[in-house]
């Protein structure tokens, strides 16, 4: 099958990524974690075109659907690849070089034999906190209040790596997604949070 130009097929390259040769340019690198039908990438990438975005989803179905809607709008700045992000995490991106890392409404898998599935656990801070930047930032949200909390104590427990900013409700950074939406119309509430990575402290090299 013939990839769109916005896609990367993961047995074309070899990792870790060279971001350069991939956009074209050196502009700042900024990642989405389980993108979905990719309505944030879309509306990030046309905001801000002096950034490059990559969209990591593993279903195959809301892949295609972010591949179909992105290519139309002949935005230059956007990949996708599809995989799991903690294994793109784990081995394609190179340390330090990655601007914001965006994770929104994540599975919550509300029971609790199925938390060790949860997409934000002390595996992936570790390897968030490798991957960016001094003071780069990793921006969250779900509607799940069990989930936010778990989330929030594994940001506390990162608390060497990471420390908490505040987001106005009002942001215009805080963009929209499809789940966003969705929850929006039904009158359910969303927690938003963004913590921003401390200088210093070195994040784990490799998954254990
Ligand atoms: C509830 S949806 C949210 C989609 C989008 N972020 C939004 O806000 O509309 C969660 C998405 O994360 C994807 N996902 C879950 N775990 C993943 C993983 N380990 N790697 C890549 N994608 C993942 C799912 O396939 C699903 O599309």
């Amino acid at each position: 099958m013939l990839l769109s130009s916005i896609e990367i097929a993961p047995t074309a390259l070899v990792p870790p990524f060279n971001w350069s040769e991939l956009y074209g340019n050196n502009h700042p690198v900024e990642l989405e974690l389980g993108c979905g039908k990719g309505m944030f990438l879309k509306e990030a990438a046309r905001l801000n075109p002096g950034v490059n975005y990559l969209g990591i989803e593993r279903a195959g179905r809301y892949y295609r659907q972010a591949v179909t809607r992105l290519t139309r709008t002949g935005l230059t700045n956007i990949r996708f690849m599809q995989a799991d992000a903690l294994d793109v995490m784990d081995r394609w991106i190179p340390p330090q070089s990655i601007q914001t890392i965006h994770v929104y409404f994540p599975d919550p898998w509300p029971k609790k034999r199925h938390h060790k599935r949860h997409i934000i656990r002390p595996e992936l801070l570790a390897l968030a906190a490798r991957s960016l930047v001094d003071n780069g930032e990793f921006r969250v949200a779900t509607d799940h209040g069990v989930y936010g909390a778990a989330i929030r104590n594994v940001f506390s427990e990162c608390a060497p790596l990471f420390a908490s900013l505040p987001w106005q409700e009002d942001s215009p950074d805080r963009l929209p997604t499809n789940y966003a939406l969705k929850w929006q119309r039904v009158g359910r509430t969303s927690w938003w949070a963004r913590f921003q990575r401390r200088p210093g402290e070195p994040g784990r090299t490799r998954l254990a």
